[in-house]
């Protein structure tokens, strides 16, 4: 039988683990003939109840499944791993400044950057949804320097598929449907989302919908802010959710995005559509085999170029923040 793949998840013990790790185990990222080998990383006081969700993997005996490792230490876990989903972070706590959240993750992520650096599979791919996911890739990208930088992206994913679901209500379509959605810039509410670019059955978006008003003030905050929405809701933040565009994103990036489509995923910027080089910045993008390349040549305006730049500014001031840091370089 085939070799499993070796995939890394952090902060298994997690809200969005507890869907994750299912997934991944049935099949549903890496397809139902690759077998795959977890390797799970916590905090120590969590390892615990992560030793028990470990114990309902058992339970589901999934023929996939070939083996779980778990533990608190990043260079063990990280040892051979070709894909590494990067989920643990810290959250903001009451009274915490953004700057110590910067500096709480900004610790996490330059320490698993340089375990990463130092034992993944030379293959390795890795993919952020820990917040703040952009500036959290960027400060692993930063501390890993012989892990080439095109094998680091933010999770967009989510954000997308939110964008899907509110445009095919709008339009009474199925997301199945829509095309070449578009996510640029930060995982944050600065995001921007354009259906300037994207077709429902070979349509122009835009003009199906035709409603200028509701793209502005309705569909792109909606998209924006659905995350505290579900907080408000639910009690606690999407996880299923989120989960599901881990693997969505984890699948196409190695596996392809459809014929005809595109995806959005934050990868490293190379100063197209007038991003400052060296951001992580979400862009669709097309992917092959674990490579992607930035979808060129599209028709930005005005109320776009605006959108774009002021999620580009927000995403500067992150990086300037955590330089100051002294967390990159
Ligand atoms: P959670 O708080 O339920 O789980 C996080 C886990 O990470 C905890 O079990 C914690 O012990 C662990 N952890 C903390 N530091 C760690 C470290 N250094 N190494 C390994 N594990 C560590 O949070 P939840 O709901 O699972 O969310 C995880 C992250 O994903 C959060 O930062 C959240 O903001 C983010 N998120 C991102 C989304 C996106 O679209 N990019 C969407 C939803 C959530």
């Amino acid at each position: 039988s085939p070799t499993p793949v070796k995939v890394a998840v952090t902060g298994a013990a997690g809200q969005i683990g507890y869907s994750l790790l299912f997934r991944i185990a049935s099949g549903a990222l890496l397809g139902p003939d690759t077998p795959v080998e977890l390797r799970l990383l916590e905090i120590t006081p969590a390892l615990g109840a992560l030793e028990g969700v470990v114990m309902e993997l058992d339970d589901c005996a999934f023929p996939l499944l070939s083996k779980v490792e778990i533990g608190d230490d990043a260079e063990t876990i990280f040892d051979g791993v070709n894909l590494a989903l990067l989920v643990g972070a810290r959250p903001r706590t009451k009274g915490m400044e953004r700057g110590d959240l910067l500096e709480a993750n900004g610790a996490i992520f330059t320490a698993q950057g340089k375990a990463l650096n130092k034992v993944a599979a030379d293959d390795v791919r890795i993919g952020v949804t820990g917040n703040p996911a952009n500036t959290n890739a960027l400060i692993a990208m930063s501390n890993a320097p012989d892990i080439p930088r095109e094998r680091f992206s933010a999770l967009t994913r989510l954000d997308h598929n939110r964008g899907l679901s509110q445009l095919a209500k709008k339009a009474g379509v199925t997301v199945s449907e829509i095309k070449k959605l578009t996510i640029w810039g930060n995982h944050s509410a600065t995001q921007y989302t354009d259906i300037f670019h994207a077709e429902i059955n070979g349509q122009n978006a835009a003009e199906v919908v035709n409603d200028q008003a509701w793209i502005a003030d309705t569909f792109i905050p909606t998209v924006a802010k659905r995350g505290a929405a579900i907080i408000e809701a639910r009690g606690s933040s999407s996880a299923a959710s989120a989960a599901s565009a881990t693997i969505d994103a984890g699948r196409d990036w190695l596996t392809g995005s459809p014929e005809g489509d595109w995806v959005s995923m934050a990868v490293v910027s190379d100063g197209s559509y007038g991003v400052p080089e060296g951001l992580i910045y979400s862009y669709p993008v097309i992917t092959r085999n674990g490579d992607w390349e930035i979808v060129q040549g599209l028709e930005i305006d005005d109320f776009s170029r605006a959108k774009m730049d002021a999620t580009a500014a927000e995403l500067v001031e992150e990086r300037d923040a955590v330089k100051a840091l002294g967390l990159i370089g």
